[in-house]
């Protein structure tokens, strides 16, 4: 099993998205509030875990397209489940696949966002070039991430250096961070913008 999925498969999986979804509820609606989408606008959520945050997307882009990645085949199926009526209308579409690889054009969304999902990513650097790829000009990426996620692996401190580092040579800007209380744990809020002139990275 791929180490991405570890955990996040099968009937571990499911117990785990059971949990997730009523204990990080707060943090998905907070992510969704902190992106602000335009009723319009096209998202993409990475790391979708049970769909929580698919739904808050739903509620609140009654005339946007709402996307999402994530490698667990069983995720995907949790979050289609809840999101149903959205999917079979043909609203949200999901697909099983990691942050590295995701399956949609170049500037392809106006806002990407991901919870509990970035400390995950591996390697971090083709990650962001890959999230920088898909967003248009003047759109933003927002992450929350519990803080002990990120301390089981190095000191904040590192972590918002590397990831500024990244993210700036990924050509995005407006680079923001702070941590907020959240139900299950202090979380760790990263945002950050492509600039109006586009990616310049893209060839
Ligand atoms: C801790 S769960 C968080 C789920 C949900 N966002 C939440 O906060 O409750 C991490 C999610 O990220 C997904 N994930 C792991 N590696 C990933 C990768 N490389 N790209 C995208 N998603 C990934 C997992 O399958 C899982 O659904």
């Amino acid at each position: 099993m791929d180490t991405a999925t570890t955990g996040f498969e099968g009937v571990p999986g499911r117990l785990a998205g059971a949990v997730m979804a009523r204990l990080n509820r707060d943090m998905e609606v907070a992510a969704v509030d902190e992106l602000a989408p335009a009723p319009g606008a096209s998202v993409l959520a990475v790391g979708f875990g049970p769909g929580v945050g698919i739904a808050e997307l739903v509620a609140c882009l009654p005339h946007g397209q709402i996307a999402g990645v994530d490698p667990s085949a069983t995720m995907v199926s949790a979050a289609r489940q809840r999101n149903r009526a959205a999917f079979d209308a043909g609203r949200v579409r999901l697909v099983e696949a990691g942050v590295a690889s995701i399956p949609w054009p170049d500037a392809a969304f106006s806002g990407v966002v991901a919870v509990n999902s970035m400390q995950l990513w591996e390697p971090l650097d083709v990650a962001l070039r890959e999230i920088a790829r898909v967003l248009a000009p003047g759109g933003r990426l927002v992450t929350l991430t519990h803080r002990w996620a990120i301390e089981k692996r190095v000191p904040l401190d590192q972590w918002i250096d590397t990831t500024g580092a990244l993210l700036r040579r990924c050509g995005l800007v407006e680079i923001t961070h702070r941590t907020a209380p959240f139900r299950s744990g202090e979380g760790f809020v990263l945002g950050a913008r492509m600039p109006l002139d586009g990616n310049p990275m893209a060839p």
